[in-house]
């Protein structure tokens, strides 16, 4: 119970300081009251709310029932147990109604009380959590909102609506950066399975029997290593969407094994015997066009079929002009409020910068060039040397001389170039980007550190992604 705030509400002196030492031995922070009124009026005038309310149903100055309202209306989260004399079952039913978390009848053991109160405690500590991650995916929701004016853009986005509800496999295909995993965060939240799982699976980012044990689970001993079973991301989904991102880098066993589970809706941990039946939604998505592939012998075509039951082509930002300006403009304002910093506008000179500029990072280097710039831009607007310096100004001018002649390559700084365009690509998990440029976690995090890179989203995600603090 520690730190939790409590408030014991009984008129009996000594039960009262009974249950408040008991409770604060516990490691509660306890305040009393000893009438029903006295307890409602600190209930509204108490502007962080108790994580709990004990309350007597037969109370001096208002009944216990009303103070269990007045809690329910400070917050939502208060548990409230209230504690009934013999015989006053109605009563406590009425107040389960309303709203009660429990009851326990008097007379009782102050442990007993205790149990209740912490689960109580526990519970409340729960919804908490889960009102939290509600409005964190909200939060993402929000982030899933596909920006842009072009038709080319909201075909794809009506298009991915309208099949949402189908349980249809989707291939999204696209050259990187054009908004794939956004398109598939868009199909999952639009269907019927928004409330289930939206899991997300690189086929790139891990080597192929990685890869397996990642997609079905293992059972223990399956392998040297397994010393646990574990569950795989397949049955992680369950009820929900898988997207299986970069799907034109599996193996071509692994995509043997993939076939097999979209055709027969089931598979086998490694190292198991029993079956799995899963009910998931395959969203896949790749920026490699597949057709080459399986003219290449690379990617098995029965498989193709499979995923390409319906297609949604995001096209690069450049066959699509019409929304760079857009884009930039919302990333402008929501960089400008993140790091709050006053509204910008984009000069002239740099708004035909971008427009004439190719984007090969489509959207994403899009979004970071603006970053950039509101990081270094000084005044209200935001010039054309603001986005010099971002990922597309490099790759323009790095075709005709080699860099090391021009004098301003050197190994560290392509080093560090490669980290940080790995880290964006990536969207700055750690995790990802160490398998893509294929060193370990450790050793990405060392560079980091002596690069001095850093990024808002570490800390803000770390204990969660399990980042390491660069
Ligand atoms: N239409 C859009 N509106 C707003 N943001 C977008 C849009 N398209 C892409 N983005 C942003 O651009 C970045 C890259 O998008 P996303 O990760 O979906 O690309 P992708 O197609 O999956 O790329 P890759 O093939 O490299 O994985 C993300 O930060 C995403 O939020
Ligand atoms: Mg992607």
């Amino acid at each position: 119970m520690n730190g939790a705030r409590i408030l014991v509400v009984e008129d009996n002196d000594r039960l009262r300081r009974g249950i408040a030492r008991a409770l604060g031995d516990a490691g509660a922070t306890v305040e009393q009251a000893a009438a029903g009124d006295e307890a409602i009026a600190r209930l509204r005038s108490e502007r962080v709310p108790f994580d709990a309310v004990v309350t007597d149903l037969r109370l001096p100055g208002a009944p216990g029932l009303e103070v269990l309202d007045a809690a329910r209306e400070a917050s939502a989260t208060t548990a409230v147990l209230l504690m009934t004399a013999y015989g006053s079952i109605d009563s406590a039913v009425e107040a389960m109604r309303r709203g009660a978390f429990d009851f326990v009848q008097k007379p009782f053991e102050l442990e007993q009380l205790e149990l209740r109160v912490s689960r109580a405690l526990e519970h409340g500590r729960l919804v908490r959590e889960v009102d939290h991650l509600r409005a964190e995916r909200a939060e993402r929701l929000g982030a899933h909102n596909l920006i842009g004016s072009s038709d080319a853009l909201r075909d794809a986005v009506e298009l991915a609506q309208r099949v949402a509800s189908s349980p249809s496999t989707v291939l999204v295909t696209g050259e990187t950066g054009t908004g794939k995993e956004l398109v598939a965060g868009l199909i999952h939240e639009c269907s019927e399975r928004s409330q289930a799982p939206f899991v997300k699976v690189n086929c790139a980012a891990l080597p192929e029997t990685l890869l397996e044990s990642e997609l079905f689970g293992h059972e223990r001993g399956a392998f040297t290593g397994a010393d646990r079973t574990r569950v795989g991301r397949f049955e992680q989904a369950h009820g929900g969407t898988l997207f299986l991102d970069e799907i034109g880098d599996l193996a071509t066993t692994t995509q043997a094994k993939l076939l097999r589970v979209l055709q027969e809706r089931e598979f086998h941990r490694l190292g198991g015997t029993r079956p799995i039946e899963v009910d998931v939604r395959i969203v896949a998505a790749t920026n490699q066009a597949l057709e080459d592939e399986i003219a290449a012998g690379r990617f098995r075509e029965d498989l193709y079929f499979r995923l390409n039951v319906i297609r949604i082509q995001l096209p690069p930002l450049r066959e699509r002009p019409e929304d760079i300006e857009v884009l930039a403009q919302h990333f402008l304002d929501h960089f400008a409020a993140e790091m709050g910093r006053p509204a910008r506008v984009f000069g002239d000179a740099a708004l035909r910068l971008m427009r004439s500029y190719a984007w090969p990072g489509n959207v994403r280097e899009l979004r970071n060039a603006i970053e950039r710039a509101v990081l270094l831009s000084e005044g209200e607007r935001v010039d054309e040397v603001d986005l010099d310096g971002g990922p597309g100004a490099g790759a323009a001018v790095a075709e005709a001389t080699p860099p090391w002649e021009r004098g301003e390559w050197t190994l560290e700084r392509v080093e560090e170039q490669l980290v940080r365009s790995a880290l964006e690509h990536c969207d700055w998990v750690q995790k990802d980007a160490a398998s893509r440029l294929g060193v370990s976690r450790r050793k990405l995090n060392y560079m980091i550190r002596r690069i001095g890179i850093t990024h808002p989203s570490w800390r803000r995600n770390r204990g969660q992604g399990g980042e390491p603090e660069a």
